[in-house]
């Protein structure tokens, strides 16, 4: 069950689904930090150092994984920022989905109110990566924004030119 009562404060945890360094989705999490409304913080948590997620380890849970669940349970709604990578989201938000979901006593996310925000340098701005995660959410049982929120699509800077 949501709680959708006005609290008098709303933790929004953002998670950025890209590493890189000059990354358009973790530009656009800082960027929603100057629009907030009153009694509203954003964190955004860094998911690029997760270790990998292996279920044969998932009980033996390591420090940075413990953390990471802890922000997730803390907060009052998800806003995740996501690349569009072969139609789909990232390797590294995947990562960080399975790691919060398990193990499965252990899920961090059901319930969690979330939005979806995306930048990608293609035409359709990350839509189909929306579209992928939404879908993702309906299993981990949490309650998506379903209009589009805001895609952007970028233009490339010469620092994303392909080196082959
Ligand atoms: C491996 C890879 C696959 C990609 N696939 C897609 C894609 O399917 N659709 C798309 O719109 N952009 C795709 N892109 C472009 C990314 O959306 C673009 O690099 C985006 O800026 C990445 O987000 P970031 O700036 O936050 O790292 C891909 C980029 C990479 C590196």
């Amino acid at each position: 069950m949501i709680a959708w009562a006005s609290p008098s404060k709303l933790a929004v945890l953002g998670i950025s689904g890209s590493g890189r360094k000059r990354s358009y989705n973790s530009a656009l999490l800082e960027a929603a930090k100057q629009l907030l409304p009153q009694n509203t913080t954003l964190e955004i948590v860094d998911i690029s150092g997760l270790p990998l997620y292996n279920q044969d380890l998932e009980h033996d849970m390591p420090e940075v994984v413990k953390e990471f669940k802890k922000k997730i349970r803390g907060a009052d709604a998800i806003l995740i920022a996501t690349p569009e990578h072969n139609y789909s989201i990232t390797a590294i938000l995947k990562n960080a989905i399975e790691r919060g979901n398990r193990p499965p006593r252990v899920t961090s996310w059901s319930g969690k109110p979330a939005a979806i925000i995306s930048a990608s340098t293609s035409l359709r701005g990350g839509a189909r990566a929306q579209l992928h995660l939404r879908q993702i959410m309906i299993d981990l049982n949490m309650y998506p924004i379903n209009s589009l929120c805001y895609w952007s699509r970028m233009l490339k800077t010469s620092s994303m030119k392909s080196v082959s």
